[in-house]
């Protein structure tokens, strides 16, 4: 995700930005800037790629004076969403006037119409991205106070922001506001640093103000003053932040793997976020940029993708047929090229990475275009050569994934490939009522992982009763059967014990002749479909006295019964269940590998771009 620094006060605001930027490092990005204001005008410098290139064109091209006698401004480090990662999009962006100058995290929703509108009137925009919209709206609003200005534009801004801004007119003075995207005020002695998050803070004070939702605040050397959108006076509590830079980093959790684990439902809002209409009860992924018609006419799916890709691949396998009524199937990208795969420009090929550079993706991308098939990508990262040469897609927007072992990238992606289901659906046999339900299925995806999360502690302690096996089955029959397969992955990178994912029905055609006392099975025994049959199978690793972990839905006794232990999930549909199940699966490796001592967030042998055959 994007990052934000600001600075005002007695020190050189810009060697003070760069190192703040620096400290952001770690979220990822892929362009950076930032803009000073000195003798009443603003320096502005940009780059795409890293903090460093920023930093030395400072140090190249401006003059000591220009550096050290600025004393307020603004940076940032941008995670592209909304246009590529180049110099033109990277923030900060200037109003029309070129006077205002604003940094934003988040997603400005309404921005193409709020840009229509603003070009309508005569203003020329410079970049490609949704924050220059506000940019200029702020600067059309101004009428000789920024914080006015602040908060008249945000009444006509939907989505989420974090934002710093800063006016050549005002020397003195930044403001900033949150609507869904954090904000962190440090007071410091005779200055102030603002920041996306606390560990560009923590640096230079403790003292920190974490601005709430609709929050506005102006910010000058000696502190900040709250208001809401309203320009009403509001107090927050001044907290005292005990977190070395390395836990800031990590937003105070151990590792960002557990980090990112609790990011889910936050990144699940962002993958959903403008792209359900309610009204159709259909989807909206304009990046597929496909014809209802072609939609139609699409007579076979063919999804690929390796390892945790691969396995939200076989989810979206059930989606496409369930839902689109399309003869799906799924292939693993390292074979796809080898296998003289028979396709027609009818067939789609859905190309699955979260990093959009995995080698063997890649390849199966030439080898389907090769033969004229049509293609979508669903990546994460913007810009990646996926993405790009997939030509049409879906982007997860679910900020960038640090830890190697994927996390909040499956569950996005799953979302994703509902989403793309359900629209192709509606384009062929699916009733507006069925596509309704839906999205009302799909609206729920955050908060069932939320109350994932909130089992936690539960989880943990039953990790910590299995950490000293040597062997795991993960077993699941519909849906839960690649879950399972999920799960085994996730917990033989970062732990180390050998785990199969397997399909329930299959165990006893071999591997149930390892189960003993020593091999625990998780069942995944979720009350949907396929739930008496997998009991069943829990039933014969029971009788091989395999202990099993029982991951049921809440209230089912009867299935809880089947468990030496047992892990609650919220009552989900069957389509949805795959996802806050795997949140628990993913809790439970996290804590055996932490109970072993693991290196969760760089596990031996494991790279997080696997850009080699
Ligand atoms: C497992 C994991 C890998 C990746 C795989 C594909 O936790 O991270 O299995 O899923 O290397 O990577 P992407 O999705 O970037 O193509």
């Amino acid at each position: 995700m994007c990052g934000i620094v600001g600075y005002v006060g007695r020190r050189g605001a810009t060697d003070l930005l760069l190192s703040g930027l620096r400290r952001l490092e770690y979220r990822g990005y892929d362009s950076a800037g930032l803009a000073v204001l000195r003798d009443h005008a603003l320096r502005i410098e940009k780059t795409a790629g890293k903090v460093q290139a920023l930093a030395d064109r400072v140090f190249e091209t401006w003059s000591p004076k220009e550096r050290s006698e600025a004393h307020m401004g603004i940076a940032h480090t941008r995670w592209a969403t909304h246009g590529a990662p180049t110099q033109a999009n990277a923030h900060p962006h200037t109003d029309g006037s070129g006077e205002i100058a604003l940094v934003h995290n988040g997603i400005i929703e309404n921005y193409a119409e709020i840009r229509a509108r603003l070009e309508a009137e005569g203003h020329r925009f410079r970049s490609e991205t949704d924050t220059e919209s506000l940019a200029h709206l702020i600067g059309a609003c101004y009428e000789g106070d920024l914080l006015q200005a602040v908060c008249a534009a945000l009444k006509h801004v939907q989505g989420t922001l974090g934002i710093a801004v800063i006016s050549a007119r005002e020397p003195d003075r930044m403001v900033v506001a949150r609507r869904g995207s954090p904000v962190v005020i440090g007071l410091g002695d005779g200055e102030t640093i603002v920041a996306s998050d606390a560990a560009a803070v923590v640096a230079h004070t403790r003292q920190c103000v974490f601005l709430e939702d609709d929050d506005v605040a102006v910010v000058t050397a000696n502190g900040a003053e709250l208001r809401n959108v309203h320009n009403v006076p509001v107090a927050r509590e001044v907290s005292r932040i005990d977190w070395d830079a390395s836990a800031a980093e990590k937003g105070g959790f151990a590792h960002f793997m557990l980090k990112e684990i609790f990011e889910q439902p936050d990144a699940l809002r962002n993958s959903l976020r403008g792209r359900l209409d309610a009204g159709q009860g259909t989807a909206v992924l304009s990046g597929l940029n496909l014809s209802a018609r072609e939609m139609a006419s699409v007579d076979r799916v063919v999804l690929v993708g390796c390892g945790t890709s691969l396995h939200s691949a076989m989810v979206g396998d059930y989606y496409f047929e369930d839902l689109a009524d399309i003869p799906a199937d799924v292939e693993q990208a390292a074979e796809f090229r080898y296998r003289n795969p028979i396709l027609s420009p009818q067939n789609l090929v859905v190309a699955i990475s979260q990093s959009g550079e995995t080698a063997d993706t890649l390849a199966a991308v030439r080898e389907a275009k090769q033969k004229g098939a049509l293609i979508a990508g669903i990546c994460n990262v913007v810009g990646s050569t996926i993405a790009r040469e997939a030509g049409r897609g879906v982007y997860l927007h679910a900020g960038p994934e640090i830890g190697v072992a994927s996390t909040k990238a499956f569950t996005a992606q799953l979302t994703v490939l509902l989403m793309m289901a359900l629209k192709f659906g509606r384009c062929r046999r699916l009733s507006r009522q069925k596509g309704l339900d839906l999205c009302a299925e799909l609206e729920r995806i955050p908060e069932l992982v939320s109350a994932v999360l909130a089992r936690n502690d539960q989880i943990a302690a039953v990790a910590r009763r299995f950490a000293d096996v040597r062997d795991f089955f993960y077993i699941g029959r519909g849906y839960l059967y690649p879950v399972a397969m999920e799960g085994a992955l996730k917990l033989k990178e970062i732990s180390y014990i050998h785990a199969e994912g397997y399909h329930a029905a299959e165990l006893k055609h071999g591997p149930i002749a390892l189960l003993d006392r020593q091999v625990p099975v998780v069942a995944l025994l979720n009350d949907v479909p396929g739930r008496e049959k997998t009991m069943s199978n829990a039933q014969e690793c029971r009788a091989r006295h395999s202990p099993v972990i029982a991951v049921i839905t809440e209230g089912d006794h009867e299935a809880a019964a089947l468990g030496d232990a047992c892990i609650e999930m919220p009552r989900a549909s069957a389509r949805v269940a795959p996802i806050p199940t795997t949140v628990a699966l993913q809790l439970l490796a996290y804590h055996v590998a932490q109970a072993r001592g693991c290196p969760i967030d760089q596990p031996r042998n494991l790279a997080k771009s696997v850009t080699v055959e």
